[in-house]
């Protein structure tokens, strides 16, 4: 492996735990009770399922984040240690509880989700700058969930971001839904920020509440060169890279989704981990959209693949394509 294929990867965004409840047929009525099947919590948040992926694929994730001192911030060090991901840019807020999603699964794998911020409300930039040792010697700098970030929001990350394109650094932008509901002040700090982004990998719907359109057509157009790449997450319909000089879109894989969660992340770092070994992009595009369809289609407790496992799966579900 080459010294380039050997650097790390860091992840500065959203690591937090899900707990996750099914399966919800109806939610109760104030002052009522309702029993479910089970619940589980899980190291989740775009940060810590694009650093499971990362890992999975042999690269080496740096992650940059905030928890509190409380057994769901111990629960996410363990985690992380069992998978052999570096934490020591996860820093400890005493004062704040750890980030908790409670995720409702409905019987069709829908979801809704209810979040606590919790130490997310300190995750700030001078944070990821007290990691720059360790972010610097990264080839790229993913960053994510910054809508969840107050003291990282889109505007604050921008001059962040700018540092590290100067540097040298790919910067990846994955925007996630705004549950601030998409304003214009943020809409426009996004859109600022995509300016010193290289590689910007939304999905469709946020792609076009971003830049207020219907397709992913015209929502491209509307963010012009921007970015150097957008990369377009279209769920079952697969996905989409766009350059300044080319359209690449290919097919999903024919799979039945059963937990959707965190496919758009394991596709984000799939996609990077392929460019890294200087694959043309309809094999960057396969390969991480024949990743995320192993994944939405697992049943049961969650295995992140490998390339061979990538490489497997899909030959079993669309032979030729990987
Ligand atoms: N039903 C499906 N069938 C096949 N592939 C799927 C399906 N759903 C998702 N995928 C794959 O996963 C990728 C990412 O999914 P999606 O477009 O839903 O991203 P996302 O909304 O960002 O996900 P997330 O909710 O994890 O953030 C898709 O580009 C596709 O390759
Ligand atoms: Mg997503």
């Amino acid at each position: 492996m080459s010294d380039e294929l050997e650097r790390p990867i860091a992840i500065v965004g959203n690591l937090n735990v899900d707990q996750i409840v099914s399966t919800v047929t109806r939610f109760p009525e104030w002052d009522e009770e309702l029993i479910v099947q089970s619940s589980r919590l899980e190291l989740a948040g775009t940060a810590g399922y694009l650093a499971l992926a990362a890992r999975r694929l042999g690269l080496r994730p740096f992650v940059v984040s905030t928890v509190g001192a409380d057994a769901n911030g111990d629960f996410l060090r363990r985690e992380l240690a069992v998978a052999g991901i570096d934490d020591t840019g996860v820093e400890t807020i005493p004062e704040l509880p750890t980030c908790l999603g409670m995720v409702f699964v409905g019987d069709r794998g829908q979801r809704g989700i209810l979040t606590v911020l919790g130490a997310h409300e300190r995750m700030t930039v001078a944070v990821a700058e007290r990691h720059d040792a360790a972010v610097s010697a990264c080839a790229e700098v993913f960053l994510c969930g910054n809508f969840l970030l107050p003291r990282f929001s889109p505007r604050l990350a921008a001059a962040y971001a700018r540092r590290l394109r100067a540097r040298g650094q790919v910067v990846v932008f994955d925007p996630s839904w705004d549950p601030g509901g998409w304003c214009p002040d943020t809409r426009a700090d996004t859109l600022a920020l995509l300016d010193v982004v290289n590689l910007f990998m939304p999905n469709e719907e946020e792609l076009c509440r971003l830049t207020g359109t219907t397709t992913w057509r015209d929502g491209v157009a509307a963010i012009g060169p921007r970015p150097d790449e957008i990369v377009v997450k279209r769920g079952a319909r697969g996905a989409v890279s766009v350059t300044s000089d080319r359209v690449v879109a290919v097919a999903g894989l024919p799979v039945e989704a059963v937990n959707t969660t965190g496919a758009g992340d394991v596709f984000d770092m799939s996609y990077v981990y392929a460019r890294r070994q200087g694959w043309e992009t309809r094999q960057c595009l396969e390969f991480a959209c024949a990743a995320a369809a192993c994944i939405v289609s697992q049943t049961g407790s969650r295995t992140y693949p490998d390339e061979r496992e990538v490489r497997a799966f899909a030959a079993r579900i669309s032979p030729g394509l990987v």
